[in-house]
C-alpha cells in the first residue's frame, strides 16, 4: 500500500510513519520544517517531502502515481487555553488556525486528487474538540472551530468522492501524549496510531463521511 502522510516529523504523524512502515507499506511522509523524527528512520520504503499545509505552494519532492492511504494529520492547536477565551481570541487565531486545521487538508486533496488509487481511503485526522455534541467546557474558539470545519469538509469529501470509490473518514486521535498537549495526554502516540489504523483497515464498515476516535467508537458532530 502506498501511504500518504501530513505532518508526518514528530507526534502522531511520526507513529503513523512507524506503524505503516512496520507493516512493510511505502510511506510518502510529509514535513514543515525540520525532518525530526524522519531523519533517525533507515527505510527504503520511506520518501520524505517538504509540504507547508498553510500555503497553496505545491509540495517539494517526488509524488507517488497512486495513493492507496492519506492521513491528513498536521495540525496546529494555536494559542494556549487563555489566548482562545471569549475575553482574548483574536480574529488573527482564528484564521490562522483555520487556515492549517480545515483549509490545510483541502488543500492538500485537491492537490492530490488525480492520485488517489480506485478504493483508496482518506483519513481527515480531527478532534472531539471540533465535536458540538461534545462540547460541554466552551472556550477554545480558534481550534474548536476549525476541526468543526474540517469534519464538515471531510463529509463533503466524502459525498463527492463516493462516485469514485474513495472513502472518507474523519478521526479523533484520543487525548495523547505529545508536543500538542505538552504530554499531558491520556495516552500515548503508539496506542493512538494503533487504535486509528485499526479503524482506517475496517474503514469500510464506517458510512463514509463518518467521525471516529480512536477505540472504533462513531463521534456525534
Ligand atoms: N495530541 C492530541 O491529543 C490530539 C487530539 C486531537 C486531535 N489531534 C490532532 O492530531 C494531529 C496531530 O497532532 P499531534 O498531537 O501529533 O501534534 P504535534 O505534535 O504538535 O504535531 C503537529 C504536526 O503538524 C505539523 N504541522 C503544523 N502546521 C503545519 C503546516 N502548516 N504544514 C504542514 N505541517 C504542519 C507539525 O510540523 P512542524 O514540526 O513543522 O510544526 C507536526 O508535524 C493534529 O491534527 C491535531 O490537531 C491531536
Amino acid at each position: 500500500m502506498k501511504v500518504f502522510i501530513t505532518g508526518a516529523n514528530r507526534g502522531i504523524g511520526a507513529g503513523f510513519v512507524r506503524h505503516y512502515l512496520a507493516e512493510g507499506h511505502d510511506v510518502w511522509a510529509c514535513y514543515r520544517s525540520d525532518l525530526g523524527e524522519l531523519a533517525g528512520i533507515d527505510s527504503e520504503h520511506l520518501h520524505t517531502l517538504y509540504w507547508n499545509v498553510a500555503t497553496d505552494l505545491k509540495p517539494q519532492g517526488e509524488l507517488p502515481e497512486k495513493i492507496d492511504l492519506l492521513i491528513n494529520n498536521a495540525g496546529i492547536y494555536g494559542p494556549g487555553k487563555d489566548g482562545q477565551s471569549l475575553e482574548n481570541v483574536t480574529a488573527e487565531a482564528m484564521l490562522e488556525v483555520f487556515n492549517v486545521d480545515c483549509i490545510g487538508p483541502l488543500r492538500v486533496v485537491k492537490c492530490l486528487r488525480r492520485r488517489f488509487a480506485d478504493t483508496a481511503v482518506i483519513a481527515n485526522v480531527s478532534s472531539k474538540m471540533g465535536s458540538s455534541a461534545d462540547n460541554s467546557s466552551g472556550g477554545t474558539y480558534a481550534y474548536r472551530a476549525a476541526k468543526a470545519g474540517l469534519t464538515i469538509v471531510s463529509k463533503s469529501m466524502a459525498m463527492d468522492l463516493s462516485v469514485e470509490n474513495i472513502h472518507v473518514i474523519t478521526l479523533h486521535p484520543g487525548w495523547v501524549e505529545t508536543d500538542m498537549t505538552n504530554q499531558t495526554g491520556l495516552i500515548d502516540v503508539e496506542t493512538s496510531v494503533k487504535g486509528m489504523t485499526r479503524v482506517i483497515a475496517g474503514a469500510d464498515r464506517y458510512e463514509s463521511g463518518s467521525f471516529i476516535a480512536f477505540d472504533g467508537k462513531l463521534v456525534p458532530y
